[in-house]
């Protein structure tokens, strides 16, 4: 056992049994996080400081839990307290408003669902069986319960979109489509990477493949601008474009049914066209990575992974594709460039 210590903001040093007690109660943050997006306390904070009793007022809650509740939250900077009992946001706590860029709020309140936490709490079954904890809880697959869920469905799909636009924005600041003609958004949900692509590229004529029901919700990301495919990546996806993008897909899938994918878009593919997949790719060893903990909800929610480089290679090589180039972003997802082996 190691006795390293890290230093305190008083100077002092942390032994590791605290810093242990501050991994344990990290939970506790995310869990108040979900909770106050739920209750849209940011967005009656959007104006300015409010004191804790008006807050409690709006949201029909509790005002000493409410106040305990943003106290801790403060402390984590997601609030910050401008004199006694009165609370106002910080830039991070302004990502809990809704409609405003960057906003997380339908992320958060997706991370808070009962699902999500159930899966959370059946990671030992899932470490005993190897199986998705949420397919043991549930009884079906995270997919075939969206179809069967469609309020909760779209929860998940405004949460993908939250991240969607980010990751969007990030992924064109370091992609330049000049001069593709047909770009297919393979599993591209609502379609909000298309429609940050079709603001910078308004030329380029582009197509959303995704469950039926999910891209029944594009028309009003994308409007007329894009064509919107429902139907089954496994069977078959649009021909013809010269890019393809995989973003946050084949972290969804298990490496057989990932190739798949892979083989299907190599099909349909032109000769000279290139594959863009929009993933974290995680780093070997112990550097701390936000994937390493999405891999870990990847094979509880629905038996996925995140993959590293060598992960990713071994894989489109199954589908005779080769990475290019892997283009990092200002997020945690990288760009790998595949082209035709
Ligand atoms: C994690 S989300 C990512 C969505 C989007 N690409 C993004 O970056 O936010 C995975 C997407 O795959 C879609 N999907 C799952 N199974 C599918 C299938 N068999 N055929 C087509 N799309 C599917 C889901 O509906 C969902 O929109």
């Amino acid at each position: 056992m190691t006795t390293e210590t890290t230093a305190t903001t008083s100077g002092a040093t942390e032994s590791p049994a605290m810093r242990m007690m501050g991994l344990l109660y990290g939970s506790v943050v995310g869990r108040l996080v979900s909770i106050v997006a739920e209750f849209g306390v940011a967005d009656l904070c959007a104006d300015g400081p409010r004191g804790v009793d008006e807050l409690a007022a709006d949201t029909d809650a509790d005002p000493d839990t409410l106040y305990r509740m943003l106290r801790a939250l403060a402390a984590a900077g997601v609030f910050t307290e401008v004199a006694p009992r009165t609370f106002a946001l910080t830039d991070l706590g302004t990502t809990l408003r809704s409609e405003v860029p960057g906003s997380m709020r339908d992320h958060a309140r997706n991370w808070g669902s009962a699902e999500y936490l159930h899966t959370l709490i059946g990671l030992g079954g899932a470490l005993r069986t190897g199986r998705p904890s949420f397919d043991t809880h549930h009884g079906v697959d995270w997919w075939s319960y969206l179809a069967a869920h469609p309020r909760r469905a779209q929860v998940f799909d405004r949460a993908m979109g939250n991240r969607a636009r980010q990751i969007a924005a990030a992924v064109l600041a370091v992609c330049d489509l000049s001069g593709v003609r047909r770009l297919v958004d393979v599993g591209g949900g609502q379609g909000h990477l298309v429609a940050a692509v079709l603001d910078r590229y308004p030329g380029i004529e582009a197509v959303v493949l995704d469950r039926p029901e999910v891209v029944a919700g594009a028309a009003a990301v994308v409007g007329g601008r894009a064509t919107a495919v429902g139907g089954d990546f496994f069977a078959a996806v649009p021909p013809g474009a010269d890019r393809y993008v995989l973003s946050s897909v084949l972290h969804d899938w298990a490496d057989d049914d990932a190739v798949t994918i892979l083989r299907r878009i190599r099909e349909a593919m032109d000769p000279a066209g290139r594959l863009l997949v929009v993933e974290t790719v995680l780093p070997e060893g112990d550097e701390p990575h936000l994937g390493k903990l999405l891999d870990v909800l990847m094979l509880a929610l629905v038996g996925g992974r995140e993959r590293t480089e060598r992960e990713y290679a071994a894989l489109l090589d199954r589908a005779d594709l080769r990475i290019e180039e892997i283009v990092p972003t200002a997020t945690p997802v990288g760009v790998l460039v595949a082209a035709p082996a």
